[in-house]
């Protein structure tokens, strides 16, 4: 049984923050919980905050889980990446953690070509811009390459509607093997599953 409460409370005090500073540290709990139950590969689309905020949770995570991270943002995050140094002990381009600065959809793009054999993604992170067509992009990019079990989360799908959330529900409409829900609390959080049981 995973103690989350203490879980939450070493997690606000690594990252410094706290959900009513940080609103994407209230889905660190999610986050983590979809990582320990869906081992494998973790991709973060959209890094830096003023805490390591979502890399932390997913870090921790794939330390739990024997798991690789695989970061990417359009910025340096060298303050990200000096926290990861310290708390962790490892740098950008270890096994466990990789940081690659880049476009997330250009990264996308690279993602299949990066394996000799595929390495289908076990929980997706989009995190970005929020702009609507950045999200169209990262979607068709991304879901395809989601493992059969899954999930991707998207932030901000109440604070950023156009950009988010209406990217979503259109993708899922157009592609029903895909399934949905919202989850409104700290800006929102999209979450998405590829649905077992549609042809
Ligand atoms: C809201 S922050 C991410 C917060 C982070 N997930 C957390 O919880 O700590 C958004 C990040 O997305 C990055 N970003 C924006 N557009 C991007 C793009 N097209 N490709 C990659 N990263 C992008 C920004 O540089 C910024 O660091």
């Amino acid at each position: 049984m995973v103690n989350t409460v203490a879980i939450m409370a070493e997690f606000e005090k690594q990252a410094s923050c706290h959900p009513t500073v940080v609103p994407f540290a209230g889905h660190m709990e999610r986050l983590y919980e979809e990582c320990l139950i869906r081992p494998g590969t973790f991709i973060e689309l959209g890094v830096f905050n003023v805490g390591p905020v979502s890399t932390t949770a997913f870090l921790r995570a794939a330390v739990a889980t024997d798991s690789a991270l695989y970061s990417c943002d359009m910025e340096p995050c060298e303050h990200t990446r000096q926290f990861v140094r310290k708390q962790f002990d490892i740098d950008d381009t270890s096994e466990l953690w990789s940081f690659y600065q880049e476009d997330s959809v250009a990264f996308g793009r690279r993602w299949a070509e990066m394996w000799p054999i595929p390495q289908p993604i076990n929980v997706l992170l989009i995190d970005t811009s929020h702009k609507a067509r950045q999200t169209r992009k990262e979607l068709e990019i991304w879901l395809p390459q989601l493992h059969e079990e899954g999930v991707a989360l998207c932030h901000d799908t109440v604070s950023h509607p156009e950009g988010v959330l209406i990217p979503i529900e259109e993708y899922v409409e157009a592609h029903p093997e895909f399934g949905f829900e919202n989850i409104e609390e700290s800006h929102g959080l999209g979450v998405i599953w590829r649905q077992t049981d549609v042809e």
